[in-house]
């Protein structure tokens, strides 16, 4: 992928080349982080959604969408991936759950009227679009008065262009390397699904899979929501659980060192 042209039709593009194995490899349960860490600890943040309509920033194929609304959120998902999009709509026809799901950017949700929703939640998708202060000001216009904007994204602090973990020679982690902090360059980075187990049935992932990344420092989060017109309700920097850090060598790194995700809720004033 050039990177150059790293703009949101480049992101939708690789999304959708990338939508057959994410499916898979989220809805057969082998996104480790997402089931023993991130998303256990997102429910935990979260405000109460039951009755609420909620909208889901970067639904992907709704695996997320779908739990939300099973905790009661009348929900609406968007994404920009038309391939995402269509496996999120088979899922719903399948299981149907009351979700409408529509192709768009977050940054552009002009086709939902002010004060639509009671709720934004969004699962690490804003690091992936290449205009956060956009998203965060259309979700404003979206949301009613009082409502609630709750986002995870990967560290900014710590998922830096230059991470790297650092070790003492004998496997054992000791800490985390990271640099270029302030470098704001979009750069491609391919993921390599290392923990999934290769079976005739789960094969390995056989193109390249590309994810844009779009580097961003903390306070161009905090300015972001703030200049947006909302009052940041809480921060908070989830490490995993002590029993699943005993349990599980690579998350122990996460538990002992610095945090891979970075949840924040606000309130639209
Ligand atoms: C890492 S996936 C996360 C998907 C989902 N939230 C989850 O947790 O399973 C990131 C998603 O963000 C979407 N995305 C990236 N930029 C976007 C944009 N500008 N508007 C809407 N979706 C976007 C991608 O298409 C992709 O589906």
């Amino acid at each position: 992928m050039a990177e150059k042209t790293l703009d949101e039709a480049a992101v939708a593009a690789a999304w959708n080349r990338n939508a057959a194995f994410w499916t898979e490899e989220v809805r057969s349960g082998f996104d480790f982080y997402r089931e023993l860490y991130t998303f256990p600890a997102f429910l935990d943040f979260m405000p109460d959604i039951a009755g609420r309509r909620v909208i889901d920033l970067g639904c992907g194929e709704g695996s997320n969408t779908r739990r939300f609304a099973k905790l009661g959120g009348s929900m609406t998902g968007v994404d920009i991936s038309a391939e995402m999009i269509a496996r999120a709509w088979q899922r719903e026809e399948e299981e149907p759950l009351g979700i409408a799901y529509h192709i768009s950017s977050f940054s552009d949700l002009s086709s939902f009227a002010d004060a639509q929703f009671d709720c934004a939640l969004s699962t690490l998708a804003l690091m992936d679009g290449p205009d956060l202060p956009a998203a965060i000001q259309a979700c404003s216009r979206v949301l009613r008065p009082g409502g609630s904007l709750c986002f995870s994204v990967l560290h900014p602090c710590f998922i830096t262009p230059a991470i790297r973990w650092l070790n003492d020679g004998e496997g054992n982690h000791v800490g985390l390397r990271i640099g270029r902090y302030f470098e704001k360059e979009p750069f491609v980075e391919y993921w390599r699904f290392g923990r999934r187990p290769h079976t005739a049935e789960l094969p390995a992932c056989d193109q390249p899979f590309e994810v844009p990344r779009f580097p961003r420092t903390l306070s161009d989060y905090i300015n972001a929501v703030s200049e947006a017109g909302f009052k940041i309700v809480k921060i908070a920097e989830p490490r995993p659980s002590e029993e699943m850090a005993r349990a599980h060598d690579w998350l122990n790194r996460w538990y002992r060192h610095a945090p891979l995700v970075l949840f924040c809720l606000a309130e639209k004033m």
